[in-house]
């Protein structure tokens, strides 16, 4: 077990660093590490958006290149020609509602294509020498823990895994294969599992932004089940930094859950959302936006709860989060009224597809 030897400059494969979360990630690091070189490899799927990076396109230090995981050859010439020294991988395939439509993505994405990467940069790391200061971050969720009752304790980094959805399932066996390639080659591998984030280029179809779009649109909010359904939901900046720390301080081989301490039903979310706004918003086609509520079928197999104990990240790094929901979520609905140029696009024609067959 060695800690990071890192502040040299990095050179780093960013995959997925197009999507969510991702481009999150890429606008942190190149703010706080200007020196470093990024390489961004996203295949640009539905969730993909090449405009998440549009204001870093300037950065001399940042290359994009369209591509898939699961594509080696590819992978292998951007370790070579890049003389890359950290992968950091975001990529998935990440909705849980499209999961319980076609799981088949999400086993090529999540499994194969995690293979695929941890292969070629095991083989890279072995044609370098084994090099100590490489390494390999997998970005991966609490899904993997399955589903809580309401007086269970939170998740930790010993609970046993219990995927309950075709996501959860294909993120479960990406961790496994992550595990595995540390405790049987060596590779130099750090691992993350966080709750719900929410924030800045988040896709429309997640909950937060398809309730936030839906009240501009004067549309029902449907919310499935009893909406008693609990999630931790932590601000997207906050992940980005856990994951800064896990790379910084971390020790090789180990697993950090990340979470924001705020555990909400469902609920008692869109009710905050609402309100929000109800306050924030110029023009609203329906007003009070809790109007809109409306309780729908729910997710086959939506599991119940979901809670983090984030007490190894907090005490070994020192990594807690720095924004209450309230500050959050209020930061986000304002980012939402000031990109709708952002997210009118991404209604398309194949989300409102996927819309039908969801929520017919
Ligand atoms: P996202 O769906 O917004 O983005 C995924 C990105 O991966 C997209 O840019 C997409 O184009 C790209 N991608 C998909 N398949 C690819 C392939 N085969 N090759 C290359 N690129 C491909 O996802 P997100 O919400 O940003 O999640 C990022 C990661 O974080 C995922 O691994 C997810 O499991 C994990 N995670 C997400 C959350 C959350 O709340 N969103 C929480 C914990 C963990
Ligand atoms: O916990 C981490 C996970 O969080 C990540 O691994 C996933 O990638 C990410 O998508 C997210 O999964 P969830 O399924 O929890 O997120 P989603 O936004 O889809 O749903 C949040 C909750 O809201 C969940 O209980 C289902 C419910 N929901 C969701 C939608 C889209 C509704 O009630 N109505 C909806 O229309």
């Amino acid at each position: 077990m060695q800690q990071s030897e890192l502040r040299e400059p990095r050179r780093i494969i960013v995959t997925g660093g197009a999507g969510f979360i991702g481009s999150n990630f890429v606008h942190h690091w190149c703010n706080q590490y200007p020196g470093d070189r990024l390489i961004v490899l996203d295949a640009l799927t539905y969730a993909g958006n090449r405009h998440n990076l549009s204001s870093l396109d300037g950065h001399t230090n940042l290359r994009f290149v369209q591509g898939d995981i699961c594509d080696r050859l590819l992978i292998d010439a951007l370790l070579q020609e890049e003389a890359i020294d950290m992968v950091v991988h975001f990529a998935a395939e990440s909705h849980v509602d499209r999961s319980i439509l076609g799981p088949g993505a999400f086993v090529q994405t999540n499994v194969v294509g995690t293979f695929t990467l941890l292969e070629a940069f095991r083989q890279h790391w072995n044609q370098a020498g084994q090099p100590t200061n490489y390494r390999f971050h997998h970005v991966s969720t609490d899904e993997v823990y399955g589903s809580l009752g309401p007086d269970d304790p939170a998740f930790s980094e010993t609970t046993p895994y219990a995927p309950n959805s075709p996501y959860s399932a294909s993120k479960a066996g990406s961790d496994h294969l992550v595990r595995a390639y540390y405790h049987t080659y060596g590779l130099p591998t750090l691992m993350t599992n966080c709750s719900n984030n929410y924030g800045p280029y988040h896709f429309p179809e997640k909950l937060i932004p398809l309730m936030g779009i839906n009240i501009l649109m004067g549309k029902p909010l449907p919310v499935y089940g009893d909406g008693q359904n609990v999630r931790d939901w932590l601000y997207v900046g906050d992940h980005c930094s856990a994951i800064d720390a896990v790379i910084h301080r971390g020790t090789v081989g180990e697993t950090y859950n990340i979470g924001g301490n705020n555990e909400v039903k469902n609920i008692d979310l869109v009710h905050l959302l609402c309100d929000l706004m109800d306050e924030l918003a110029p023009a609203l086609p329906v007003r009070p936006s809790r109007d809109l509520i409306t309780f729908v079928k729910d997710r086959p197999g939506h599991d119940r709860r979901y809670a983090i104990d984030a007490t190894k990240i907090k005490t070994e790094l020192g990594w807690t989060p720095a924004v209450t929901v309230e500050e959050g979520l209020r930061r986000t609905v304002q980012w939402y009224l000031t990109h709708q140029d952002w997210w009118q696009p991404l209604l398309s024609q194949e989300y409102q597809e996927y819309y039908r067959k969801v929520y017919a």
